[in-house]
């Protein structure tokens, strides 16, 4: 079957602030061949700073939230050329991987099936990651002869303890979406058919969260998981400033609601940014 245009191999839409991004190439199971990591950051960069966008969620079309990278394209077909294009067909996947990591607006991975090596970068990319329950994680790169690359070694040791990540990158076995909350590799776990819901809940308490404080947020706990703890307090103080020079507003109006107006408590939920 041929395959999709380099445009198609990444689908979204937005509604109610909320952009539905997702692999588009069921029939390959959503692996990430060149042309799909080239639109993707297109993708990423059409929705940035789109002013009806307050939250990412990245998906998958049909069984798979991605089968990780395409082993036709990504590597035999990119190896026949030569090393410029492998190290091309690299940065092109790493580079939207890194955009996803640091993206403007949070992000959500919604995984709904297959989820294999090369597609740990994307889900680490994501903020937050909420699975199916029937979904498979793998690296699997151990299965056909390599480590696991492109990151995935390190974003395993980054997600779950070390027993584990050793036991999954060697053994190349599957955990289930259960599993794989358990480990830590998402959030939670829920039926597939509740999915989109649970994400959907999920991404609108995201969006009554004031926007600079949600970005300099995900930055700051990023930031701090590769720093000493006195850099991190550093870092937290000149953010928090940095983050009052561009939006003093919010703040200042979430005092008054809660100190003068007294109609709303921060501990039971965000302050009420319609009346800023
Ligand atoms: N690279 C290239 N083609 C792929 C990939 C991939 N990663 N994954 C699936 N496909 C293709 C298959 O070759 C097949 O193509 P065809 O229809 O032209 O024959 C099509 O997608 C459908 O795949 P099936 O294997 O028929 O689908 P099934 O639902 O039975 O199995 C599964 C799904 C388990 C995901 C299987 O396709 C698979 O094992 N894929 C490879 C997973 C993997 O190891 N990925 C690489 C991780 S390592 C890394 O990313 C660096």
């Amino acid at each position: 079957m041929e395959d999709r245009t380099e445009r198609d191999s990444v689908t979204y839409t937005v509604e109610d602030r909320i952009a539905w991004v997702s692999f588009n190439r069921p029939d390959k199971r959503n692996c990430m061949s060149p042309a799909l990591n080239r639109r993707m950051l297109e993708v990423l960069e059409e929705l940035e700073f789109r002013e009806d966008v307050g939250v990412l969620v990245l998906t998958g079309e049909g069984t798979a939230w991605s089968a990780g990278m395409d082993l036709e394209q990504y590597f035999r077909a990119s190896e026949k050329e030569g090393l410029g294009a492998v190290r091309k067909a690299q940065r092109e996947a790493y580079g939207w991987w890194e955009r996803l990591r640091w993206f403007e607006k949070p992000t959500i991975a919604m995984v709904n099936g297959w989820c294999f090596g090369g597609a740990y970068g994307p889900l680490f990319g994501c903020d937050l990651a909420i699975a199916a329950e029937e979904a498979q994680f793998g690296l699997s790169e151990i299965n056909w002869g390599i480590l696991p690359g492109g990151g995935a070694s390190k974003v395993i040791t980054e997600l779950t303890g070390f027993r584990n990540a050793m036991y999954h990158a060697m053994t190349g076995e599957n955990v289930d979406g259960r599993k794989a909350a358990e480990w830590g590799l998402v959030n939670e776990a829920v039926p597939l058919a509740g999915l989109r819901h649970r994400v959907t809940i999920i991404a609108k308490v995201l969006l009554g969260k004031n926007p600079t404080a949600l970005r300099a947020t995900k930055w700051a706990v990023r930031r701090v998981r590769e720093m000493t703890f006195d850099q991190s307090m550093d870092y937290l103080v000149r953010t928090q400033e940095a983050a009052n020079f561009f939006d003093a507003e919010g703040r200042n109006e979430a005092l008054r609601q809660f100190i003068d107006e007294k109609s709303f408590k921060p501990g039971l939920g965000a302050y009420d940014l319609k009346r800023e």
